[in-house]
């Protein structure tokens, strides 16, 4: 393999833009089938594609917010329209959302522990692939991810869990980095006495 200093130097550069800094234009429909090929190509033991895809564009962002909004006003009867609106935004103003569901079963011989790593890299080869295609991208749970009824109207099916939502855009501003991690402060060596 010859080095690729192009994928290196994103690697260590890498970082997410948070939804509220993605704007239009988002990716078009050859360059969505770019990003979901990319996406589903992830370590798989036992390719059991343990995983599937729920995307969110057009105007089902918006329908989607409204159903949402509806739901947190239920469960959150204190929520004014300040708070409800930004449950009516929560898919917008990005182009594009990808919903990541793990569809992790019970299987004789592959855990359903590594089953849901895999739909972790779905998610983050999605992240990933935006920036390729340049696009940036964020990856987020919030707490439809975990509210069975808001899981479903997304597009979850009984036994399927989001591991969260990929929204894709065009940044709307340069955003700055975050302190990373120090690599003592993670990493030891095994060692033998
Ligand atoms: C599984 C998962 C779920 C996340 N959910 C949220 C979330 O709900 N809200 C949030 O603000 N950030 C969430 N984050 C963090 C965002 O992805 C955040 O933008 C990220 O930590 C930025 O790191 P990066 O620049 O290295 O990509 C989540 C991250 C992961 C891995």
């Amino acid at each position: 393999m010859t080095a690729n200093a192009a994928l290196r130097d994103y690697l260590l550069s890498r970082r997410s833009v948070g939804i509220g800094f993605l704007a239009e234009p988002g990716p078009n429909a050859e360059e969505l089938e770019t990003l979901l090929t990319i996406g589903l190509r992830v370590p798989d033991h036992g390719k059991l594609a343990p995983w599937r895809l729920i995307v969110i564009e057009g105007d089902a962002r918006a329908e989607a917010g409204e159903r949402l909004a509806a739901i947190a006003a239920l469960r959150h009867p204190e929520y004014d329209a300040a708070a409800l609106d930004v449950e009516r935004r929560r898919f917008l103003p990005a182009p594009l959302t990808i919903g990541v569901l793990s569809t992790a079963r019970h299987h004789p011989k592959i855990p359903q522990f590594e089953q849901l790593l895999s739909a972790g890299n779905v998610a983050f080869n999605l992240l990933n692939g935006a920036f390729a295609l340049g696009y940036a991208a964020s990856w987020t749970s919030r707490w439809y991810a975990f509210d069975p009824e808001a899981a479903e109207m997304l597009g979850a099916r009984y036994g399927e869990r989001f591991v969260g939502f990929v929204a894709v855009g065009t940044p709307r501003a340069a955003i700055e980095d975050r302190p990373r991690p120090v690599i003592g402060d993670h990493v030891s060596r095994l060692t033998f006495s």
